[in-house]
């Protein structure tokens, strides 16, 4: 079967991008990744993706005058690449129902929560702020509805007496590093199925 194409898109560290590119080298992701996109030019993640001799675009919504301007620039990039599969590492970027329609592929996105608590932004802040004993992190297919598409895996994390947003959030993005190349291999192997919200996960032998 031919490898899938995987665009990975990122706006700041990435390094859940790195983690995806360190997982392919090992041989553990067969995949193509033609390209990384960006929404700021300034984001660490796109030296990363060069070290890794990835092509790199950056498309920033503040040079489009519409939003549909935009993701028909993003929907061009993943036809020109025949992306079958877009990886939301970190993109801090809301793709609207239009960009949904035009690619058809699944999308995944990696939430530092565990979903449905603490949608949107500063996830790691308003848990602890809000006293919970166990945070955590979510990969879900990407729907219409904000962080609310089918969840395909979650990991707990406990919150420690002694945690700060920055504490916290380092572990959770430590195990984000392990369970979204997790999800992106069974998502490009095809082991799953999904059942109205519910992702039914197979392993290789059923
Ligand atoms: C990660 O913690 C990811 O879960 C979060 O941004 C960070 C990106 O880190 N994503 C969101 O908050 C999306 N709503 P990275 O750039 O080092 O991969």
């Amino acid at each position: 079967m031919a490898q899938k194409n995987v665009a990975v898109f990122i706006s700041g560290k990435g390094s859940n991008l790195e983690a995806i590119l360190k997982k392919r080298e090992l041989s553990y992701l067969d995949c193509n990744i033609p390209f990384v996109v960006s929404s700021r030019k300034d984001a660490k993640g796109l030296q990363i993706a060069k070290d890794h001799h990835i092509q790199t675009y950056v498309v920033n919504h503040r040079c489009f005058s519409s939003r549909h301007l935009y993701e028909e620039k993003l929907l061009e990039l993943t036809k020109k690449h025949s992306i079958d599969i877009i990886v939301l590492a970190g993109f801090m970027k809301i793709l609207s129902s239009h960009f949904m329609h035009h690619f058809t592929g699944p999308i995944l996105n990696i939430h530092p929560a565990l979903l449905p608590a603490f949608p949107g932004l500063n996830a790691q802040k308003r848990a602890l702020e809000y006293g919970v004993k166990f945070a955590g992190c979510t990969v879900h297919l990407v729907t219409d509805n904000v962080d609310a598409g089918p969840i395909f895996a979650q990991e707990i994390i406990p919150v420690f007496n002694d945690d700060s947003e920055e504490s916290l959030s380092l572990r959770i993005l430590e195990r984000e590093h392990i369970l979204l190349p997790e999800v992106l291999k069974i998502v490009i192997d095809g082991n799953y199925e999904i059942m109205g919200r519910r992702v039914l996960i197979y392993d290789d032998n059923n």
